[in-house]
């Protein structure tokens, strides 16, 4: 029998098999186990989308092969939405790739751009598909550590020159998964800068740009002048939306990047359901009050959780934004010991962060996608213990 390839005997170990394997089994000696883990909204897609795509769906003009580049009028929609929400103007036609899912995009990234041995810069910890992807194109990873003291942003200065001279891409994301970290204009010109210096485009993640507490509105990294010339910026419509089964997504800016990973799309998929595509315009044109709402019952729970941390003596800072809380791990453990400790002893999962890298260990990360009831339940939980 032949073997599946070295690129993919070479990706790393799933750090989380054992774990799963200890959560099954404790659910199997019959413990009620609520896990925590999970970054996937619990709350429904909007009625105005699910309207939008049942009409669409029995209308048999939809039942065919989408279009290569998506819709004309889905990547208008798209452009409208940019406009509106961050004063950035796109040509729907050259600077717009619709996607099936951002991590589909994020992945085919490294086949646009990565020969083997190339480097990409990558955050770590940070969602772990920059880097997986860059392995399948036989690339080199290069690690950018998330510090507390630096607040979670990479210090662009500790690249190596020859690094940079190698690397052709570089991954940033904010608000972050998974440490929630946000970043302001000044980091994002900063970055710019690095990737015009550098010859090296400059890939921002701005999946959670719509998930945000407290008034605060993420920017877009496309709102620093001329950042087209050197950028990308990946969205996605799962977070903003509550759309993560739905597979939509985008990647907008620099037109030859566009162009590029529209090449290798074009080869390997045939374009997003038209009917998904027709719920994304109804999504994207939908009124801001939906988002507002929905934040607010993810920043009721942020503050549930972010009260009962602290009081049980894990200190940790209030979120602005994404769906998570980033939390050290109290002295004495590490992050997968103190996931077990709590699986063990109040049947609560909590993600340790070295899962996301081997800089997040140390945190564990809290979702805020668990319905309130759960939740609540297992934030008792979490008091009763002593750590
Ligand atoms: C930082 C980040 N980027 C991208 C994605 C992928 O989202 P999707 O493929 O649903 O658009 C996720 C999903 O969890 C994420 O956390």
């Amino acid at each position: 029998m032949t073997t599946p390839a070295v690129r993919i005997q070479n990706l790393p170990p799933y750090l989380f098999a054992e774990v799963d394997r200890r959560i099954a089994e404790k659910r199997a000696a019959g413990f009620d186990v609520i896990s925590l883990g999970i970054g996937d909204p619990d709350l429904p897609s909007p009625d105005f989308v699910v309207e939008a795509a049942q009409e669409a769906v029995a209308d048999p003009r939809y039942h065919r092969y989408p279009d290569y580049y998506g819709r004309a009028e889905f990547r208008q929609a798209i452009a409208r939405w940019y406009g509106r929400r961050f004063g950035v103007e796109l040509d729907p036609n050259q600077e717009i790739v619709p996607l099936i899912g951002s991590k589909e995009g994020i992945a085919h990234m490294a086949v646009a751009y990565v020969d083997p041995g190339d480097v990409v810069l990558v955050p770590d910890p940070g969602y772990p598909v920059y880097s997986i992807g860059t392995l399948l194109a036989n690339g080199v990873p290069f690690t950018m550590p998330l510090k507390a003291e630096n607040g979670f942003l990479p210090d662009l200065d500790a690249i190596p020159v020859d690094i940079a001279h190698r690397a052709k891409l570089i991954w940033v994301n904010y608000p972050n998964n998974p440490t929630a970290a946000t970043a302001d204009l000044a980091f994002f010109e900063r970055v710019v800068e690095f990737g015009r210096r550098h010859n090296i485009l400059v890939c921002h993640d701005n999946a959670y740009s719509d998930v945000a507490y407290d008034g605060y509105r993420p920017p877009s990294l496309l709102q620093i002048p001329g950042a087209k010339d050197a950028a990308v910026e990946f969205h996605s419509l799962s977070k903003t939306y509550n759309m993560t089964g739905w597979r939509v997504g985008m990647m907008v800016g620099n037109q030859q990047a566009v162009e590029a990973l529209g090449r290798v799309k074009t080869n390997v998929d045939s374009g997003i359901f038209d009917a998904v595509q027709m719920a994304g315009i109804a999504a994207l044109d939908g009124p801001d009050s939906w988002v507002e709402e929905r934040n607010a019952r993810f920043q009721q729970r942020r503050d549930l959780i972010v009260g009962t941390l602290n009081r049980v003596g894990l200190s940790v800072a209030q979120p602005r934004a994404s769906l998570y809380i980033w939390a050290p791990v109290p002295d004495g453990y590490n992050s997968v010991d103190f996931s077990l400790k709590v699986l063990d002893d109040a049947a609560v999962w909590l993600t340790p962060g070295v899962g996301f890298g081997a800089h997040g260990e140390g945190y564990f990360r809290i979702s805020l996608t668990v319905a309130d009831h759960r939740l609540i339940e297992a934030l008792e939980r979490l008091e009763r213990l002593s750590f």
